[in-house]
């Protein structure tokens, strides 16, 4: 288990965060006799937690990243937008996705995503943490990196533990992806336990689907991607389908795919 903890976090408090177990007095004293440099793991909620569904608009915030301040919405512009966030920095699992993540961006960029990542440190800590990855990587990772060491941004789009909401002096930040479209919309929501690192592939794949679901107006089925048939949704007759697409595949009236 020790292999896996954050480096800069007090080993109780780490602890509490891979355990499944209920949180004891002894966890809550040592957590209120963190030296300061360590309260910035404590959330900080400044303002009502939004309730995210898909078809929310992605809450805005101002932030500082690595590549300067920002407010959220001016940022994202008319573009789609990937947010992606860690537990912290210099942890194991967190490194390997930051490292393909940023190898991936010309992928991202072919798409019209934006992408901007998090972690609930400093920015001191992100560079350093940056040019770990970056060597490690073999990558130039050049997508800014929110500095939320007080949380204020995971409280706002619920990245944090239901075990750590009960605890929130020492809450940790979830592995969590949000697509937003040019909307402004959420789009996908993933949520990933600390101990497993994302799929980029899929997560590109997902891109694709609504790239192409908006743009066309059709739906795709499991493990689809880029290029293989699709399907005609149910709002669509099988003449209107044929007319719009040409050839229609008529596996039951209700499961319909044609080639775009
Ligand atoms: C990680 O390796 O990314 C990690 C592991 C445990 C807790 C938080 C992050």
């Amino acid at each position: 288990m020790a292999s896996i903890l954050p480096r800069a976090a007090p080993r109780l408090v780490a602890l509490h965060f891979i355990s499944s177990t209920k949180p004891t007095s002894l966890h809550l004293q040592r957590a209120s006799a963190l030296p300061l440099a360590f309260r910035r793991y404590l959330a900080t909620p400044t303002q009502e937690q939004p309730r995210l569904r898909l078809g929310s608009i992605a809450p805005n915030f101002k932030a500082k990243t690595t590549q300067g301040d920002i407010d959220f919405h001016q940022w994202l512009g008319d573009s789609w937008g990937i947010l992606f966030s860690h537990p912290a920095d210099f942890t194991p699992v967190c490194t390997t996705e930051l490292g393909a993540f940023s190898r991936l961006a010309p992928e991202f960029e072919k798409r019209g995503v934006k992408m901007i990542g998090l972690s609930a440190n400093d920015l001191v800590d992100h560079g350093k943490w940056i040019d770990d990855i970056n060597d490690i990587s073999k990558t130039n990772l050049q997508f800014p990196v929110i500095a939320d060491a007080k949380r204020e941004v995971a409280w706002l789009y619920d990245m944090l533990s239901a075990e750590d909401q009960a605890k929130p002096e020492i809450a940790f930040t979830i592995r969590s992806v949000f697509i937003i479209d040019p909307n402004k919309k959420i789009r996908l929501i993933l949520l990933y336990p600390a101990s497993t690192g994302r799929n980029s592939a899929e997560v590109l794949r997902v891109i694709d689907s609504l790239q192409t679901g908006d743009k066309k107006g059709v739906a795709t089925p499991i493990d689809w991607v880029h290029g293989e048939d699709v399907i005609v949704p149910a709002s669509v007759s099988t003449e209107d389908a044929k007319t719009k697409f040409g050839q229609v595949r008529e596996v039951r009236p209700y499961l319909r795919f044609t080639t775009i």
